[in-house]
């Protein structure tokens, strides 16, 4: 971070991670810090490079050390152009759906370990007849998140989060296991694409050690999302974008006719805008947050080109016949 000398506040018109940091960000400048930030975090050269870790992480997973950060100066001041308590409540939101990462990482698990056990020991580690012995790595590095989160919440609105945690979806199969899988799947995409392209707005709005926090967290959602894209692309070869769209409709119209039904997207669409406090959003927040979705999801889309049936033979081998 660029400490300023002199007289002048360390934080007026100074660089940061998404450009230029002004007293007052409207519209047009939070695009611009958003690209930016699309800019600066996700490139097709990272995508890549996050996806080429995977089969090393298989074989020796160690968590991304995180860059410093000065925790002990995060302050209110390094939040602009959003209120502070829609802000927090929208941390509060974070916090509760970043949690129990347990759940999350066990159902995946449960729907990864038949056909992929390198992948199901990737995301929920191992276990036996007690439990889990040894945590995957993607629950590793994802349990930083609720105490970073937490702490966040307490610096900026100076009390402790009262956090009600959502119970995770217990593993719940249903049709075919590979369609459960595919679903599972993209569902878990999903949430890590909506997770980074969060931070990433959030980070539009912030600067100096909060911003740097919240580059940590979405640093560790990209490599994940890129992870489980590229892995699923590898795992079922003939998904089209004809198959992506079929799954997700047919979520969604399931949800529809049965509106109890948890664990479709419209559930999870809806539970996470009553979580971020949407309806405390001005119409300016809502465009720039669907504009970081829209940054982010061109650069998925150029790198998926590079995911050709070649290139993942080579990361991840043949692929197994499953019928
Ligand atoms: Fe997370
Ligand atoms: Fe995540």
């Amino acid at each position: 971070m660029t400490v300023a000398v002199g007289l002048a506040s360390p934080i007026s018109v100074d660089k940061d991670l998404a450009g230029v940091w002004t007293p007052a960000i409207g519209f047009n400048q939070a695009r611009r810090r958003i690209k930016a930030l699309t800019q600066r975090y996700v490139t097709v050269e990272h995508l890549g490079d996050r996806l080429a870790d995977l089969p090393h992480q298989f074989r020796h997973p160690q968590p991304r050390r995180w860059n410093s950060v000065n925790w002990a100066a995060i302050s209110p001041a390094q939040v602009n152009g959003i209120a502070l308590d829609t802000f927090c409540a929208i941390l509060l939101g974070t916090i509760n759906t970043e949690a129990p990462i347990r759940g999350y990482t066990q159902a995946s698990r449960q729907y990864l370990e038949h056909f992929y056990p390198q992948m199901a020991e990737f995301v929920g580690g191992t276990v036996d007849t007690a439990g889990v012995i040894r945590p995957g790595l993607w629950e590793r590095e994802e349990k930083r998140h609720t105490p970073v989160l937490t702490m966040l919440y307490h610096r900026l609105s100076g009390e402790r989060p009262h956090p009600v945690p959502h119970s995770a979806r217990p593993y719940t199969p249903r049709e075919n296991p590979r369609t459960d899988l595919y679903r599972h799947g993209l569902h878990r995409i999903a949430t890590e694409y909506g997770a980074a392209c969060l931070y990433l707005w959030m980070m539009a709005y912030t600067t100096g050690p909060l911003q740097a926090a919240l580059g940590e967290l979405l640093i560790d959602e990209i490599n994940h999302m890129t992870k489980f894209w590229g892995f699923g692309r590898w795992a079922y070869p003939n998904s089209g974008l004809g198959m992506m769209v079929g799954t997700l409709t047919h979520a969604m119209v399931k949800k529809w006719r049965q509106p109890q039904l948890q664990g479709s997207l419209i559930h999870t669409l809806r539970r996470m805008t009553a979580e971020l406090a949407w309806e405390q959003w001005s119409l300016s927040h809502r465009l720039t947050f669907l504009y970081a979705f829209d940054q982010v999801m061109r650069v998925l889309w150029q790198w998926e080109r590079s995911l050709t049936p070649a290139y993942l033979t080579e990361l991840f081998g043949p692929h197994p016949a499953h019928g």
